[in-house]
């Protein structure tokens, strides 16, 4: 039976505002970051979730982008703002490798490429910047991410200063036009070193997108080990992480051959997914069917180094944020159920509102950033929205309960019971009930003894007593695994989906085949282990007038229906 002392004791720290529940916080991270099997930690032994945003400082004029339109502390407290905690900052290894490039002052690089208005820009918000080399304007944007607590990821994205990546670039490799190994060892170890005791620095990718005709796997082993080797020597406190091939998507090799290093606690993989990975994939064909080959896909070539006990960090995703591209929107939905459920550490593409210049065009729109083209507002702020539930971690290393939540990819929410004369809506993860998913595919509120119910088509979801009928049970169906089914009273199969105003209610189950025509998002869900949302909700429900016992006597006599 319900255990009665336990809810009202509840009740009373609820009464005194204190909710016990809250123990799993947002960390204050202790740094420098460490790993802990597939997760990153702080000294004191802490998960650090690392939500970062990707600052492109690579380009032509080896300046971080968008110094012209903003002042840097904006930029800094803007990225505070949307919830990201870390900046994946890129740098040319050029820019640390030859001092006539490293050296030359922020207004010589702009002026040889002729950007004057960029010039005039950065006069104006960051007058401080344009007679410093611009090694060292790299260096005052580190010093004022760290000044808003933000951590950065130094990533080494290409070697000529330039827009990245293509096969035939001179980049792509060890042995490419641009890309001599020696000189990559030297240009690591230099910004490895310069940034020894800048302690937001947390981390270092050691190069962005390996890819071309010369790719190897002896070379891959040979070079990322020298590689790792010397960073962890000039930098001991940084994480170094290690990219794939193909554009960082392969880690195959790794499966059966490990990379042999003397350090340990200080490693960590990167993988990249985007939309147009897989070309036209998403829009072509049935979600449900490329959203399961994509992500076994994924899991064989790269994801499965979590079950081996390494971190695997998403440095790059994101969609057009216009909302245009059906290909980008259907992959927006799966990667975030991926993210959700692996509880992945990321960094999206991109920052960027705009470019000074990329591939030949001044001021190009980025339609990948979050900010917009003056670097002032947001640019889909439903975008930002949405991805932050992924800012902050669904598991801890703490020893709260684990239990799980049902999460909603296409609106980044999760089920949830706001109070029990209200239907079951979605809403934000952090206030989520703790449900088990029993081995009979019950989804169960175990503190109140209640499970979730299909009650007809078109129809709210509700919660029950009785949980031993068909419709109390919740298959996972379809290639994506993400339909959760069940059968109402007369046989008929429905699927768990939301309605405009985000109520759950069960439909006919969508496109779970063949149909390319049709988007299946709505009725997508994952059930996602959780240690860190607060189980308190059925406490707010109680305190809503009525006894548990008084409630279970009503429901069962009919009053009610949850
Ligand atoms: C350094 O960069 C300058 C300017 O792009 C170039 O002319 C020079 O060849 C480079 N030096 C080396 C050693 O690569
Ligand atoms: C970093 O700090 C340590 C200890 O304070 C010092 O010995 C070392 O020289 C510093 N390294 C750099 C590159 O400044
Ligand atoms: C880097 O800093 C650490 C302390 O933070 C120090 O022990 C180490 O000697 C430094 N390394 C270099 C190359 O300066
Ligand atoms: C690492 O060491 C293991 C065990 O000694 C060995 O089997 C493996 O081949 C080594 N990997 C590399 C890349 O040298
Ligand atoms: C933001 O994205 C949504 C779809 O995700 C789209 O409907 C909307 O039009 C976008 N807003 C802007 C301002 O681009
Ligand atoms: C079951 O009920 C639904 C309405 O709730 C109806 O649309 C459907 O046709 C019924 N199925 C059968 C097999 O009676
Ligand atoms: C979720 O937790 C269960 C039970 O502890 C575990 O078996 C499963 O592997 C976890 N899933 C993920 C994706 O970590």
């Amino acid at each position: 039976m319900m255990k009665k002392n336990h809810l009202s004791f509840f009740i009373f720290l609820s009464i005194l505002g204190i909710n016990i529940f809250d123990s799993f916080q947002r960390p204050v991270e202790a740094l420098p970051l460490y790993t802990n099997s597939r997760w990153i930690v702080d000294e004191a032994g802490n998960r650090v979730k690392l939500a970062c945003v990707n600052w492109p400082s690579h380009l032509e004029t080896m300046v971080a982008e968008g110094l012209s339109k903003q002042p840097v502390d904006v930029i800094s407290k803007k990225i505070i703002f949307m919830g990201f905690n870390c900046v994946r900052f890129t740098w040319p290894l050029f820019l640390a490798t030859n001092d006539s490039l490293g050296l030359i002052t922020v207004k010589q690089s702009f002026q040889s490429l002729g950007l004057s208005e960029s010039i005039a820009g950065i006069k104006v918000n960051n007058p401080s910047l344009l007679d410093l080399p611009v090694i060292q304007a790299y260096q005052v944007v580190v010093k004022n991410l760290a000044d808003n607590n933000v951590m950065v990821i130094l990533d080494n994205h290409i070697s000529k200063p330039g827009w990245c990546c293509s096969n035939y670039d001179g980049n792509g490799f060890f042995g490419d036009k641009y890309f001599d190994p020696n000189l990559w060892i030297k240009g690591l170890t230099r910004m490895a070193t310069l940034f020894n005791n800048t302690s937001n620095v947390v981390a270092m990718s050691l190069r962005n997108e390996l890819r071309g005709s010369k790719q190897n796997i002896n070379d891959w082993y040979r070079y990322m080990q020298k590689g790792a080797e010397a960073v962890h020597s000039a930098n001991p406190n940084v994480i170094v992480i290690l990219s794939g091939l193909n554009y960082d998507k392969d880690f195959g090799f790794l499966a059966t051959n490990p990379l042999n290093l003397t350090f340990t606690g200080k490693l960590a993989f990167e993988l990249h997914w985007y939309g147009f990975s897989d070309g036209k994939a998403w829009e072509n064909g049935n979600a449900n069917q490329v959203c399961g080959s994509i992500v076994s896909n994924m899991m064989r070539r790269g994801g499965f180094l979590l079950d081996q006990g390494w971190p695997v960090i998403m440095t790059e995703w994101g969609i057009d944020q216009r909302g245009t591209n059906v290909n980008d929107n259907r992959y927006l939905n799966c990667i975030m159920a991926v993210a959700a459920e692996l509880d992945l550490d990321w960094a999206l593409w991109t920052l960027t509102g705009s470019y000074y210049l990329r591939e030949g065009v001044m001021g190009m729109d980025e339609t990948y950033g979050v900010l917009n083209w003056d670097w002032c507002g947001i640019r889909n702020s439903s975008f930002i929205q949405k991805i932050s539930a992924l800012q902050t971690p669904f598991q801890g290393l703490s020893n709260a309960k684990p239990h799980k939540v049902i999460f909603h990819p296409a609106t980044g929410l999760c089920i949830l019971k706001k109070s029990l004369l209200e239907p079951l809506t979605l809403g934000s993860c952090a206030d989520s009930d703790a449900w088990k998913y029993t081995e009979q595919q019950q989804l169960l509120l175990p503190y109140i003894y209640l499970c979730l119910q299909a009650d007809g088509l078109g129809k709210p979801a509700k919660l029950g007593l009785i949980c031993s009928n068909d419709n109390s049970k919740w298959e996972t169906i379809s290639d994506s695994k993400m339909h959760l089914s069940s059968k109402i009273s007369n046989g008929t199969t429905v699927c768990l989906d939301v309605d405009s105003s985000n109520n759950v209610i069960t439909n006919s189950c969508s496109c779970l085949k063949l149909d390319r025509t049709c988007d299946p998002g709505s009725q997508w869900f994952k059930i996602v282990n959780s240690t860190s949302s607060s189980s308190s909700s059925w406490a707010k429900i109680s305190l809503s007038g009525m006894s548990l016992s008084n409630l279970i006597e009503r429901a069962i006599s009919g009053i009610i229906t949850f």
